[in-house]
């Protein structure tokens, strides 16, 4: 392999953050996607206005305040389920190859970690409810610099502390305003597409595109 340091985006890439709602699909009722949709939606909305404002929150609290906002915007769906779907926020499933890519980079000895908006306490319980934590070397959260992704900053935790320059880090991310933030940096940036979307940030190109994290290992 080319690469040998993997760094991952942890909510949507190797993390589905709609298993939440999913998991209570039956309870919540016929919009729940569309709960589903605006909870991820005003999570990160509040990550970059707060980013800009210099007022940082922890990503447990914009997760709690986007979720009591998606159940305002959508009435159908009761608020009685918000403790049970944020309790699922805890312990959401992985995507189905995540193991399998994580413990073949392993086996060529890659490093592997993850670089996350989530706080520390969120994503130590992703990593162990998934059972990755024999797999993932590092667990970097924003919460160390106080600011969001795309900030520059977040990106530097990990050259900082891996001594490395950004373009030998392969990073992988489904979000495509971070593979932007990403490539901006400097890292060697796959936009993991999962859901088909249309390509943007134009001038900001990731060097490769997946629709899964499969591939991964060959192309890299
Ligand atoms: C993350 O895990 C925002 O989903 C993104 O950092």
């Amino acid at each position: 392999m080319r690469y040998s340091a993997f760094v991952f985006d942890a909510y949507g890439t190797l993390f589905d953050v709609h298993a939440a709602v999913r998991r209570h699909a039956a309870e919540i009722g016929p919009d729940g996607q569309l709960l589903s949709e605006i909870w991820r939606a005003k999570q990160l909305e509040y990550s970059w206005t707060r980013s800009l404002m210099g007022a940082y929150l922890d990503f447990w609290k914009l997760t709690e305040q986007a979720l009591d906002y998606a159940f305002r915007k959508v009435p159908s769906a009761d608020p009685k389920f918000r403790d049970r779907l944020l309790d699922a926020y805890w312990r959401l499933d992985c995507y189905p190859e995540v193991p399998s890519v994580l413990k073949a980079l392993k086996a060529e000895g890659a490093r592997i970690a993850i670089l996350s908006n989530g706080s520390p306490a969120m994503l130590a319980s992703a990593v162990r409810s998934a059972a990755l934590d024999r797999v993932v070397d590092d667990i970097f959260s924003v919460d160390q610099v106080g600011r969001f992704k795309t900030d520059p900053a977040v990106y530097d935790l990990v050259t900082t502390a891996w001594r490395l320059y950004p373009a030998k880090i392969s990073f992988q991310s489904s979000n495509r305003w971070d593979a932007a933030g990403a490539r901006h940096f400097g890292y060697r940036t796959v936009w993991i597409n999962r859901h088909g979307q249309p390509d943007e940030y134009l001038d900001l190109s990731p060097e490769l595109i997946l629709p899964s994290l499969d591939g991964l290992v060959a192309a890299s």
